[in-house]
């Protein structure tokens, strides 16, 4: 429903305010920013798929660091730094020498040096993950500075404790596509029920964050004892108040029910994700196991919380959009007819993290990206 937004559309004022930009979390960016960032995607994306090459940044290093598995993310990184014209590598966050205690700050200046961009996932660890990320831009902002070098080294949150920034953009981008303007329409994030592990609380905290700001009618629910920290709740909250509405609800049913979208998904119980946070700092690698399956335990009291077709038909025309950061539990978090009945969207909704990737990596990068950009079409 959204019209594809071209480099004609592009505005350079628009541009400029996220030259230069690090997206640590979308709350910390302003709505302009987030809305000329979305244009610049579309503008990439419009390119990309008429086959339009975008080298505007060659021989650069984009390097990033995941402590946690990835595939989307990871590819997406990779891809949009192709893209670009610069060399991806990513690394695992275990063969650093964070492993052995170098700090992030230390870890971030040597980034600075050697690095022209930098990607990080950190998602595991409640209070670590962000504070992390910012450490390790504060070492190569530190550094750059201490040897005037006049060099854009952007830092990419790519998933921590409090956000998925990537993630969120993307399912902005795609929900766009979908129903255009979010003023007015009802979006529900709701806990669905996982086998496999206690996953991060950021997506959600993510959705409800960044989609209350757009005016979307926003519904989080989940069983008790699933709460997400109180900072994003209170900034949902408040977002809510610029126009869209946010309510916390108990009952899978009835955060279906009229839902133009649903985004069912797991996370981990509130109370076990800080047992974990005191494990972890004493590395007591066998409380970390008997806290997951702790975890696993509580989940399978929920069993019934699944997305499936009954509870399809509860949503707005039995039609809602069926939306999944992925990779889904299919069977548990999800039933396998839901699932294929949607797999394509679901692919469509991943393949916008590409271009915002390479969105943020061009915007903080490339002064008077519009003109390079128009010099290439
Ligand atoms: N949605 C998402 O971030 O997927 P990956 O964990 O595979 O990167």
């Amino acid at each position: 429903m959204t019209e594809s937004r071209t480099i004609a559309d592009l505005d350079q004022a628009g541009l400029d305010l996220i030259y230069g930009q690090s997206l640590l979390t979308t709350q910390s960016w302003s709505t302009a920013q987030l809305s000329a960032l979305e244009h610049l995607a579309r503008a990439l994306a419009d390119l990309d798929r008429r086959g339009i090459r975008t080298p505007l940044c060659p021989l650069e290093l984009a390097w990033a660091v995941f402590f946690d598995q990835s595939t989307r993310t990871k590819s997406a990184w990779a891809g949009a730094a192709a893209r670009l014209g610069m060399q991806p590598v990513i690394v695992d966050g275990s063969s650093t020498q964070v492993s052995h205690g170098e700090t992030a700050v230390e870890t971030g200046a040597m980034l600075g040096m050697n690095a022209h961009a930098m990607g990080i996932r950190h998602d595991l660890i409640l209070g670590e993950g962000n504070s992390f990320i910012q450490d390790v831009k504060t070492g190569i902002d530190g550094y750059l500075a201490a040897t005037d070098d006049t060099r854009q080294v952007p830092v990419v949150n790519l998933q921590c404790d409090v956000d998925h920034p990537t993630q969120t953009m993307a399912d902005l981008l795609w929900l766009e596509d979908n129903l255009g303007d979010l003023s007015a329409r009802n979006i529900t994030v709701s806990w669905a029920y996982s086998p496999s592990y206690a996953k991060p609380l950021s997506v959600p905290q993510g959705l409800i964050t960044l989609l209350t700001r757009f005016g979307a009618n926003v519904t989080l629910a989940h069983p008790p004892g699933y709460r997400l920290t109180e900072e994003t709740m209170v900034a949902a909250r408040a977002n809510a108040a610029g126009g869209g509405s946010f309510r916390v609800v108990d009952s899978m049913d009835e955060a279906f029910a009229g839902a133009d979208v649903v985004y069912p998904k797991s996370w981990g119980a509130y109370d076990l994700m800080l047992e974990r946070v005191d494990a972890n700092a004493r590395n007591d690698r066998a409380e970390m196991a008997a806290i997951e399956d702790r975890a696993l335990g509580r989940n399978a009291q929920y069993t019934e919380w699944i997305c499936d077709e009954r509870r399809m038909g509860l949503t707005r025309g039995g039609d809602a959009l069926y939306m999944h950061c992925l990779p889904a539990d299919i069977g548990s978090e999800v039933s396998p007819g839901v699932m294929e009945q949607h797999k394509v969207n679901v692919a469509r909704q991943a393949n916008w993290k590409i271009y915002v990737v390479m969105a943020l990596l061009a915007g903080a990068k490339v002064r008077n990206l519009a003109g390079e950009l128009a010099s290439l079409n």
